[in-house]
């Protein structure tokens, strides 16, 4: 009980708790950002590779950012007995700190204080035409290009629309 409390909880203070993505949602975040060969999707977040390995298989670069370290022993793991390997890039640290600037798609499941904390990091690194896709929780701030409620996916071509205040 106490392993699978850790596994899902201990990554919570610095940004998101574990939860893979469905599957029906992970093919909607790369449907509607259009994932395919010439993308570089960033999985901020990228837990065990819900996302990570379904954007290597639709011919993108993928590169997955994971702070916690079991789930990055999974992700090395997954990635050594895969044929896609060679499109899968993993980086075990702190995805506020990772620079986003080569991404043209970012893909994230993570807690609304955490995409709050993205939400400067993105206005200063991403270039136009980046898309960001997001499951369950919306970017704060900005308008969703295109949605899919029953996948609870968001996305937002940047630069985003910001919401106007009332
Ligand atoms: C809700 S899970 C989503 C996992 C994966 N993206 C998926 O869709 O299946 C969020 C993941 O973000 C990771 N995480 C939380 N804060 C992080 C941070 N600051 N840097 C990197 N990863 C982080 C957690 O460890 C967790 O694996």
């Amino acid at each position: 009980m106490a392993i699978v409390a850790y596994f899902v909880f201990a990554s919570f203070a610095c940004g998101a708790g574990y939860q893979p993505t469905p599957r029906r949602s992970v093919e909607s975040m790369l449907r509607l950002a259009a994932v395919g060969p010439g993308d570089t999707v960033y999985d901020l977040g990228a837990g065990t590779g819900a996302v990570l390995f379904r954007a290597a298989a639709r011919g993108a670069t993928a590169v997955g950012v994971e702070v916690e370290p079991t789930r990055v022993l999974i992700l090395r793991l997954r990635r050594r007995f895969s044929p896609l390997r060679d499109r899968v890039t993993l980086s075990w640290g702190n995805m506020f700190a990772m620079d986003l600037r080569p991404a043209t798609v970012i893909a994230v499941f993570l807690w609304p204080d955490a995409m709050r904390r993205l939400r400067p990091i993105f206005e200063s690194q991403l270039t136009p035409g980046t898309r960001i896709v997001s499951h369950y929780h919306p970017l704060p701030g900005y308008i969703p290009t295109m949605e899919d409620r029953a996948a609870k996916v968001y996305l937002y071509r940047w630069p985003a629309t910001p919401v106007t205040p009332a």
